[in-house]
């Protein structure tokens, strides 16, 4: 096995190939004066199974995956495992209104002209990878956020919907404290109201956890839910820091004690690795 780094993941990338024990390869990648990708496998020959860790957004970086699947099966991969941390489009998943695109599935079906399995975290709709038509594996990110927050004085752990009510189980399960959902209703792009929690939060630790957080509208509306009932402290988790605009600026400014995401997407928050379970789903897969 061979894992090699795109631009976006290269440090989680490297922690991969050394859990693994196997090779490390850096894709030369850079940008030519117009904004073009340029990359390069500087090996001479590939000849094993190979994985290439990349995220698929923003859309550069979906051009650069393109690209370094194109040349890593070019210096003869034997197969190849696309490892999409954070997968572009994934909320675009269906045609919500007449004369739309269903964007998730396009992108399935163009990064599927080169490889043999695919690898996501916590993507927003499973069923979205369907479309790639090749066997699929979509780790969760639960498992290592519960591992993480087991000793950090938490009491309860909360989604923000029940959408999420899943993960939330997950990780309380992990951690062996009990868990719930709030109730959310959104308004646009960027507004959200929440119903007020119907556990007793009083006086407690309270950890969040989301797959994403976008324009941070969502946390932030939560977490006031939650110390309005009287939580004493909130702690924030989610898989991918996407932190579009200032979201980050007003994440910090807001009343979240502590904000953490997963290394799938890189910022001062990443403090929380998948690295292992994407190891993991690489030696499983091949
Ligand atoms: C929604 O279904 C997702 O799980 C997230 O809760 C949502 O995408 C977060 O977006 P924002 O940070 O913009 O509220």
């Amino acid at each position: 096995m061979i894992v090699v780094g795109g631009s976006t993941s290269r440090d989680l990338a490297k922690d991969i190939a050394s859990i693994i024990g196997c090779k490390y390869i850096e894709a030369a990648t850079v940008r030519f004066p117009d904004g073009e990708c340029y990359t390069r496998i500087e090996e001479e020959t590939l000849d094993d199974d190979v994985a290439i860790v990349q995220n698929t957004y923003p859309d550069e970086n979906l051009v650069e995956m393109f690209l370094i699947q194109d040349a890593v099966r070019r210096a003869g991969a034997k197969s190849v495992t696309l490892v999409i941390p954070y997968f572009g489009y994934a909320r675009q998943d269906r045609v919500f209104k007449n004369g739309e695109p269903e964007s998730a599935k396009v992108m399935c079906e163009l990064l599927s002209r080169v490889c043999d399995h695919v690898i996501t975290v916590d993507i927003h709709k499973e069923a979205v990878l369907e479309a790639f038509k090749r066997p699929y594996k979509d780790v969760k990110a639960a498992n290592a956020m519960g591992d993480y927050f087991k000793d950090k004085d938490i009491d309860m752990v909360f989604s923000p919907d029940i959408g999420a009510a899943g993960r939330a189980k997950m990780v309380g399960e992990r951690m062996g404290v009990p868990y719930d959902h709030l109730e959310k209703k959104r308004l646009s792009g960027t507004e959200v109201v929440i119903q007020p929690a119907k556990s007793d939060v009083k006086g407690k630790g309270v950890l969040i956890v989301d797959d994403m957080i976008s324009t941070g509208g969502t946390i932030m509306t939560a977490t006031t839910q939650l110390k309005a009932a009287g939580a004493r402290k909130v702690t924030v988790a989610c898989t991918h820091g996407v932190y579009v605009n200032n979201a980050l600026e007003r994440l910090k400014a807001s009343d979240i004690d502590d904000l953490l995401s997963c290394n799938t997407l890189i910022s001062e928050t990443s403090r929380i690795s998948v690295a292992g379970m994407i190891a993991d789903a690489i030696k499983e897969r091949c």
